[in-house]
């Protein structure tokens, strides 16, 4: 299949990896000329560190990097393009000025799919006026060769063909594919909020540090605690959907953004791209680099000491730490579920697929218990506030 991908960027540039390893053509255009050659650097490295690891042969290489071909127009993409996967800035605006003038040139059975992290699918589509319902989104992960999931997000005008294809295209990508609605976070950046915003909130209130938090949730079997995690994507970024999502759902207080990221922000602390997040770093990429304390933090004038010290009176058990972050996640689970944002099962899988979870929140639910869950969050909400007010559709299964 010839795949028009629109962004050169981090995501343009991983997508059009993924296609190149699964037999693809790819059309890479970007507004930016010299983006396009950024972009086709990182394919050609993502791809020669396959070779390295003895997974693509030096011949394949010079096939595959052959069947790259830059694009200097949205009309070069559209004049051949089987599937257009959109990767540019995360803007309505511009998103809806691209779907425009694809949905304008394209030929009627091509799908346009837009990699939006936590714009609505459906507002994109609205700009595409001669085809809505062959607009679609496909939401990768970050590095896009690498992770497996892909939400394939269906918006209000979405047609059944277009969401088949995409779902296909994914799958042959060799990735697993969830459906879900077109919903403020689709399923990960919505249900996996309280991985950060709870553990951002104990440390907000004094109730434990940076790295008993990771320490904690690591030791449960979870693969990066979300203080690293936070430093790895990137501080800004998680906090501009954390503002996304608290705009999206009517400043609901469980998405209520954490004041210690917005001063992270604020400072240029961004994580391991600025040196510098909740731990220090001495190289951005080194993954062996992770120095606490003593390396070169982005902003001297804030230091990671000064992030709120942890009150011993208020100091609570590594177990509580995880506790209070799954049930916060369970409960996220349920209202998207009761939502019909996505299936049980698929949430489960996205969390595990897209999050590094051990387990979906479903399944964890059930190993403790459903009256069990809903006896600690109500004395959750009890002692925090009404952020852990218990899911309607828990109610409902714990009820019937
Ligand atoms: N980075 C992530 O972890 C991640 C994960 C999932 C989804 N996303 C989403 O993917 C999209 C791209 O993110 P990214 O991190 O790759 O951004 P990026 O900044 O690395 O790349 C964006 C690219 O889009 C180009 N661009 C801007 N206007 C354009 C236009 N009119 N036409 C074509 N190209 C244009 C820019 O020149 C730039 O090269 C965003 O919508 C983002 O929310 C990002």
């Amino acid at each position: 299949m010839i795949v028009g991908v629109v962004g050169a960027g981090t995501m343009g540039a991983g997508i059009a990896q993924a296609c190149l390893q699964s037999g693809h053509e790819v059309l890479l255009h970007d507004v930016d000329e010299a983006a396009i050659e950024r972009g086709r650097s990182a394919v050609a490295e993502g791809l020669a560190r396959l070779v390295a690891k003895g997974r693509v042969s030096a011949d394949d290489l010079t096939a595959l990097l052959g069947d790259l071909r830059d694009a200097h127009s949205l009309a070069d993409v559209t004049a051949e393009a089987e599937l257009v996967m959109e990767a540019a800035l995360e803007d309505l605006g511009l998103k809806q000025t691209i779907f425009r003038a694809l949905d304008s040139a394209a030929a009627r059975d091509v799908p346009l799919a837009t990699n939006t992290s936590a714009l609505s699918v459906t507002e994109i589509a609205a700009s595409a006026e001669r085809y809505p319902g062959r607009v679609l989104g496909l939401h990768f992960f970050n590095p896009a060769p690498v992770m497996p999931l892909v939400e394939v997000v269906a918006a209000e005008t979405t047609d059944a063909a277009a969401l088949d294809a995409g779902r296909v295209f994914a799958e042959g990508l060799g990735k697993t594919a969830v459906v879900c609605r077109d919903s403020p976070g689709f399923i990960v950046n919505r249900v996996n909020r309280p991985f950060t915003l709870e553990a951002l909130r104990m440390v907000e209130a004094g109730e434990a540090t940076v790295e008993e938090i990771d320490h904690a949730v690591e030791a449960a079997g979870y693969p990066m605690g979300p203080f690293r995690l936070m430093d790895l994507v990137g501080i800004d970024i998680n906090y501009a959907v954390a503002q996304a999502l608290y705009r999206a759902f009517e400043e609901e207080e469980r998405f209520r953004p954490s004041v210690v990221q917005e001063q992270m922000v604020a400072a240029g602390r961004l994580g391991r791209k600025s040196r510098g997040g909740f731990y220090d770093y001495a190289d951005p990429g080194g993954r062996s680099s992770a120095a606490a304390l003593g390396g070169s933090p982005a902003d001297p004038a804030m230091d990671r000491r000064e992030l709120p010290a942890s009150d011993p009176s208020l100091a609570i058990e590594a177990a509580e730490i995880v506790s209070r972050i799954e049930l916060a996640i369970i409960n996220e689970a349920y209202h998207a579920a009761g939502e019909n944002v996505a299936t049980p099962p698929d949430i489960d899988r996205a969390l595990k697929l897209g999050a590094n979870h051990p387990r979906g929140p479903f399944e964890r639910a059930r190993e403790l218990g459903l009256r069990s869950v809903i006896d600690d969050l109500r004395r959750l909400e009890e002692r925090h506030g009404r952020r852990f007010r218990v899911a309607p559709a828990l109610w409902q299964v714990a009820t019937v």
